[in-house]
């Protein structure tokens, strides 16, 4: 299957699509984690992407562009794949059409994950990453069963810079004017399914399996 989650930043996208890549035995691509990796192993990429990342903007598109078509020409991609954060606007989606096309492909399905800007904030604020697998908590919703520590690998666990209120904000807003057209592009092309990402994680992943048609 070749998929892509659409959503409000702290939508759930990170969470679901590892869960579901899983299920579906398919590769998670997050641009957000593969900027996040450049940008902590100071890579010239995570110099470019930073500033941008900081205030809630998006990274340009020729960068992302060319960053996703290196990582969905390698192997593990070919068969498939989850795209989680790209594309972001429409010309990051009619790129992606054309790399597909290049490689006789197509996207099966794109799924909007929907929640109210009041719980995104509430999930932002309390969100808690791990340094080393990338794994993502909640301090109420999903805590770690010891404070600052990854339960996955014992990483340490920590606040993204973007997670600031006033930057939530922003980027709530770089979703509203160029993300969210998306949902009209896809929805004419006849690939689009939403459902509400509310409630517990494991509903919101039944709903979307139902929804992607590998549910039970
Ligand atoms: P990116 O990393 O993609 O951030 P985002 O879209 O803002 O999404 P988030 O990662 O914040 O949220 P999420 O929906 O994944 O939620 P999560 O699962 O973590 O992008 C970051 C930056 O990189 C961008 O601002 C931009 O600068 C750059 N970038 C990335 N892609 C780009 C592109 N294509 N073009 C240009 N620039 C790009 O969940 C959030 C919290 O909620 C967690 O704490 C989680 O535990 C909790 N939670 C999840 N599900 C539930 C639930 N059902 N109930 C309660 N809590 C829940
Ligand atoms: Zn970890």
């Amino acid at each position: 299957m070749r998929a892509v989650l659409v959503g409000p930043p702290g939508a759930g996208k990170g969470t679901q699509a590892q869960i579901l890549a899983s299920e579906l035995s398919i590769p998670k691509v997050s641009t957000g984690d593969i900027f996040r990796a450049n940008v902590s192993g100071g890579t010239e990429l995570g110099k470019r992407a930073k500033s941008y990342m900081d205030r809630g903007d998006l990274v340009p598109d020729e960068v992302t562009n060319e960053m996703v078509r290196a990582r969905l020409g390698e192997p593990d991609a070919r068969e498939g794949f989850l795209l989680d954060g790209f594309p972001r606007n429409v010309a990051q989606a009619e790129t992606l059409d054309g790399m597909l096309k290049e490689m006789g492909s197509a996207l099966d399905a794109v799924l909007e994950l929907k929640v109210d800007e009041d719980e995104v904030v509430k999930r932002l604020s309390g969100r808690r990453s791990c340094r080393e697998c990338g794994r993502v908590y909640h301090l109420d919703y999903d805590p770690p069963a010891e404070e600052g520590v990854c339960d996955a690998c014992g990483g340490e666990l920590y606040q993204r810079d973007d997670d600031r209120e006033d930057v939530i904000r922003h980027r709530l807003q770089v979703y509203r004017e160029q993300t969210e057209p998306l949902v009209a592009f896809y929805a004419d092309k006849g690939v689009l399914v939403t459902i509400e990402a509310i409630g517990e994680v494991t509903e919101v992943t039944g709903r979307a399996l139902a929804a992607l048609g590998t549910g039970s």
